[in-house]
């Protein structure tokens, strides 16, 4: 029965995770979330939003002021080093001495937990191959291409043969080509039987590659659950209506959409994507309502992510 709740037991579940730094700054609110195993799950937020001290914890870099961090089943304060084993962490920065060769880079972290040379061999050629990386062993790391960099600090997490992966922003700041070979990669990984967790400013970056997701803002998680319900959520459509005279002082009500007096002859109108605007505009008719001229309001999947969080600055 025991190993029967390990197997099934999610990959992380965090309970009203509380941080306070030193200098009083509150970068955790009460978070909990789960990640089930095998899922591949993203960590979506704007600067700030307490992303990496989340991961911070869990990774044993941060130490948190309260709550509940488990690593498939294994407590992380109790059992440390066994939560530790089961986990690999690529940080937001790199980290690898620029000086050294990827192999070596490789097979010395290995050595760093305790796996024989020749295992780490055998290893090291495994990830090198699987992250495109296998010519470029023996040259010195300074010289591989920012995005080659990403991806060795990948094949490096994975040197330990960690359950769960988790990654803080692989791909912020680098252009569209590298962040796609990057998810090829961890799509791999993934499919390999990795769980995986990234944090990312992206949705696109967490629409392409994940299958459940937590939106984080200040501290707080706002939205949970699978990506395509939140695609669907997401799923309105917003026009500006421009109407002839005055609106009155009472909207009518119109079945599946927001209406708004945005002033006094402009209406704000929410609808599902899937709505007939024919039917709207029928509607608005009936209850004395011309609608002269029409505008769309922008509605790309980053402006309603940035509409979610509140954060609109941030996430520009
Ligand atoms: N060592 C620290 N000491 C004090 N405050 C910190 C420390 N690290 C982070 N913070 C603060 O905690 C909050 C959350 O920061 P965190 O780095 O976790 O956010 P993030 O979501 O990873 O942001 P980004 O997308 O910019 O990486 C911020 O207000 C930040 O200024
Ligand atoms: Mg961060």
């Amino acid at each position: 029965m025991a190993s029967l709740a390990a197997a099934s037991a999610p990959a992380l579940s965090i309970t009203d995770l509380r941080k306070t730094y030193d200098n009083g700054t509150t970068a955790l609110k009460g978070v909990s979330l789960q990640v089930a195993p095998g899922d591949f799950f993203a960590l979506l937020g704007p600067n700030g939003a307490g992303k990496s001290t989340l991961i911070g914890i869990v990774s044993s870099l941060v130490n948190k002021s309260s709550g509940e961090v488990k690593v498939f089943d294994v407590d992380l304060s109790r059992h440390r080093d066994a939560a530790m084993r089961l986990l690999g962490l690529v940080p937001q920065e790199i980290n690898f001495n620029l000086f050294e060769k990827p192999l070596d880079i490789l097979v010395n972290y290995a050595g760093f937990y305790g796996i024989p040379r020749a295992e780490a061999l055998v290893r090291a050629e495994e990830e090198l191959k699987r992250a495109r990386l296998w010519e470029k062993a023996g040259v010195m790391s300074r010289t591989l291409s920012g995005g080659m960099k990403r991806r060795l600090m990948i094949a490096r997490a994975m040197m330990t043969r960690p359950r769960l992966l988790i990654l803080d922003e692989p791909t912020a700041g680098v252009d569209i080509e590298i962040r796609r070979d990057m998810w090829k990669v961890l799509k791999e990984i993934n499919a390999a039987g990795t769980t995986i967790i990234l944090t990312t400013h992206y949705l696109e970056e967490a629409e392409s590659l994940c299958r459940n997701l937590a939106i984080i803002d200040r501290g707080t998680i706002v939205e949970q659950g699978p990506m395509k319900a939140l695609l669907a959520k997401l799923d309105v459509e917003g026009f500006l209506f421009d109407i002839d005279g005055q609106l009155p002082a009472q909207l009518p009500a119109i079945e599946g959409t927001t209406l708004v007096a945005a002033d006094h002859h402009t209406l704000d109108v929410e609808m599902p994507r899937a709505m007939d605007l024919n039917s709207v505009f029928a509607a608005l008719n009936d209850a004395g309502i011309r609608v002269r001229s029409m505008r769309t309001k922008s509605n790309r999947l980053e402006e309603l992510f940035v509409r979610l969080t509140g954060n609109e600055e941030k996430a520009a």
